[in-house]
Formats: structure tokens, C-alpha cells, sequence
């Protein structure tokens, strides 16, 4: 499974013959402005919530890939389909299976109210697995005792992917216990540095996690991580 950082907290992802991208916020992104955003290629968009940092070009990627299916909430993905696009809605606790793999559709502790105040249902993540790796998509949450049921319901999670900007989510201290939750010691950080209040010092990031035997990576925009099971 390949896993391409294209800033904030949106995931390119390369797996069983798909292409995937999660939560596209690139053209309001200075630090993604190296994104060539109408030459992105998908299959599925998914959206872990209605914010705008999250949704910003949803449409239009789902627009230039003709058949480019939308992947979120039931009350996204409504939103969506009014706009033209064809969506799926899931919530929370379902699964659901696809050609790329399985998701699950789990629990997040945040808000989601959609870019023109339409709510968007409650926010949520995903674990994404197949036959090549299992990847667990946290979106914006705070730390929850919730993660803990991640390994009791999915397979061995080989990369987390969780926010450690802080203010509006949890940080990089609350997110290494989160990687326990989820018994994974490999996690990328996401939703860091694209606006002052998430600005955070990645070196001091990286070494807290490796006091504790972790490893978090923190990749630059366009960098790529390989995950295999
Ligand atoms: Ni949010
Ligand atoms: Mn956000």
C-alpha cells in the first residue's frame, strides 16, 4: 500500500489497483501549492467529516475523475449527491466492502458541521485493510477510549494515521497513547502546520515518540510511505 502526503490531512493512497485520496484540502493549502490538484487521479474520495480543511476540493476532484465515488457519512454523503456527485453514505460502526479492500467507518470525538452550515452528521474515521496492509484513517478526534476496540474488531493496524497539531484535535503526546489504543507503534502525523495554532516542532514530535519506542513520521507534501502487512 502506497501512502502519499499531500498536506494537512490529505492521503493520497495506491492499493489493489485503486487510487484513493482522503480528505482533500489542497487549494486553500499554501504549504500543498507544489500539488498539481486537477491532475489527481481517483478512484473513491473519502471524507472523514464535513469541515472544511477536510471537504475543500471534494467536489472537484470527484468532478475531473468522471467516475470517482465519494466515501463518507450518510449526511455528506447526501450533500454531495445534490451536488451531482455519486456518494456513499455510510456511519459510524459500519463496514462496508470495496474493489480496494474493507473500511470501517469508526468513531471520532470532534464536529462536522459542512463548509455552508449544513451539519454533516457526526465525524468519523476509517480502517481501510486488504490483503496488502491495514491502515487506521483516524480524522480529526480527540484521544477516546473508543480507539481500544480498533485491534479487538480489525486486523494488526501496520500505520496509523492520526492528527498531532493540537487546538483543534488532539496533539503529539495524546496521539502517541492513541497508538497504543490502536496497537500500532508506526504513526504518520497529520493535520499539523498548515495554520499558526497547529504549527508544531517536529523534532521534539519525533523524539517523544521514540522515548516511548514509537515511530512517527512526519512526511513533507508530495513525500511518499510504503505500508505492507
Ligand atoms: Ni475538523
Ligand atoms: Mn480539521
Amino acid at each position: 500500500m502506497k501512502i502519499t502526503y499531500l498536506g494537512h490531512s490529505c492521503i493520497y493512497i495506491e492499493t489493489a489497483g485503486s487510487k484513493l485520496i482522503v480528505d482533500p484540502f489542497i487549494s486553500g493549502n499554501e504549504l500543498a501549492s507544489t500539488v498539481a490538484i486537477d491532475e489527481i487521479e481517483v478512484d473513491y474520495i473519502l471524507l472523514t467529516h464535513g469541515h472544511q480543511d477536510h471537504v475543500l476540493d471534494a467536489e472537484r476532484i470527484a468532478k475531473n475523475n468522471k467516475d470517482a465515488t465519494i466515501i463518507s457519512n450518510f449526511e455528506i454523503a447526501n450533500w454531495y449527491e445534490a451536488k451531482g456527485c455519486s456518494a456513499i453514505g455510510m456511519n459510524l460502526g459500519g463496514q462496508l466492502n470495496f474493489p480496494f479492500g474493507t473500511l470501517k467507518y469508526v468513531v471520532a470525538i470532534h464536529s462536522s458541521t459542512l463548509p455552508d452550515g449544513t451539519p454533516g452528521g457526526n465525524p468519523g474515521g476509517f480502517v481501510l485493510y486488504n490483503d496488502e496492509a491495514c491502515i487506521y484513517i483516524a480524522g480529526d478526534t480527540a484521544l477516546t477510549i473508543d480507539m481500544q476496540l480498533i485491534p479487538q474488531l480489525c486486523p494488526k493496524v501496520n500505520l496509523a494515521i492520526l492528527p498531532v497539531g493540537d487546538f483543534f484535535t488532539m496533539g503529539y503526546k495524546d496521539a502517541c497513547i492513541a497508538s497504543d489504543f490502536v496497537e500500532c507503534d508506526h504513526v504518520l502525523g497529520c493535520h499539523l502546520d498548515s495554520f499558526p495554532p497547529i504549527e508544531i516542532d517536529h523534532s521534539e514530535a519525533i523524539d517523544y515518540f521514540e522515548t516511548k519506542g514509537k515511530k512517527l513520521s512526519l512526511l513533507r507534501v508530495t513525500e511518499t510511505l510504503e505500508v505492507w502487512k
